[in-house]
């Protein structure tokens, strides 16, 4: 089956979907994107990333491509063309096509509107859960507006490319005092040596994920004890458990932090509670 994308109101075959060589998403990574996670033809967290895309939207002041009914209904059409069960939605706007100034556009310029549906291997995310991933420490070198979803992705790509290059999955990134803020594409977390589950509080420096606000919900339903307080990369070395949080990975265990092995080498009980609360949810 042909895959189909929907772009400034048209659902496409993927192959020929495309937009302005002058899209200031193009040219300035002026834009801003949200990921949905879907499980059973069920989409999770749907108000919660609706929310977040319109708060990256208006922090960065670019208009609303279409109002949120709209777009949910766009989404659930680009999901069923391209007949999505087990997997991801994407959703793009770029502040629109103009000519190239750093200025924002005249008013009334259209913001240009992407919406992409695929299947994930579920075999492979499933694999991931049960043996756990291996993480590697990067220096922090993003910009200080983290809590903005932007496509401004490059530091993001780079330390990734790093990690898969010394055979891990995902890498933290590490600020200038020696703490972790997030992964590039996940939320960090651990268990301490104390057995306090750990995740950086919210603010400018990460992006507040929503899987992260779904997880730390059930845990405090569950009367886990929790700190929102930043860890370094030796003190998640030391934990009991780590883990990351993303809409695509769920809660997923990292066993193995810059070659150091993290408990017994294997997803912990905390890390496993979560992720089948969250899954179950
Ligand atoms: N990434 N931190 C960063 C930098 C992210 O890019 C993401 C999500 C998260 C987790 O957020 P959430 O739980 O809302 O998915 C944290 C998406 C999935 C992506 O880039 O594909």
């Amino acid at each position: 089956m042909s895959r189909v994308a929907y772009v400034n109101g048209a659902y496409l075959p993927l192959r020929s979907a495309s937009v302005s060589i002058m899209d200031r998403g193009l040219q300035f990574a002026d834009s801003i994107y949200e990921v949905w996670a879907i499980r059973g033809g069920r989409l999770f967290d749907v108000d919660a990333h609706m929310a977040r895309l319109q708060r990256s939207l208006a922090e960065l002041r670019i208009a609303p491509p279409m109002n949120v009914a709209s777009l949910m209904a766009v989404m659930r059409e680009t999901m069923r063309r391209n007949r999505v069960t087990d997997g991801i939605i994407y959703v793009q706007v770029s502040r629109g096509a103009a000519n190239r100034d750093h200025v924002f556009p005249a008013l009334g310029t259209k913001p240009t509107l992407i919406v992409t549906a695929k299947n994930l291997d579920r075999n492979a995310i499933a694999k991931r859960a049960a043996t756990g991933i291996k993480v590697t420490s990067a220096p922090e070198t993003r910009w200080q507006r983290r809590d903005i979803k932007s496509v401004n992705l490059l530091p993001n790509v780079l330390a990734r490319q790093g990690a898969k290059e010394k055979g891990a999955f995902e890498a933290w990134f590490v600020d200038e005092n020696g703490l972790v803020t997030e992964g590039t594409s996940s939320n960090a977390w651990i268990v301490d040596a104390k057995g306090v589950l750990r995740t950086r509080e919210l603010s400018f420096d990460i992006l507040h994920g929503v899987t992260r606000g779904a997880v730390l919900k059930l845990a405090q339903e569950r009367q886990m004890q929790i700190e929102e307080r930043p860890f370094t990369i030796e003190e998640a070395q030391a934990a009991r458990e780590a883990f990351i949080t993303a809409a695509s990975n769920a809660a997923t265990a990292v066993v193995e932090i810059d070659g150091v092995r993290i408990g017994d080498g294997n997803p912990g009980p905390v890390t496993e509670a979560l992720r089948a609360a969250y899954l179950g949810a």
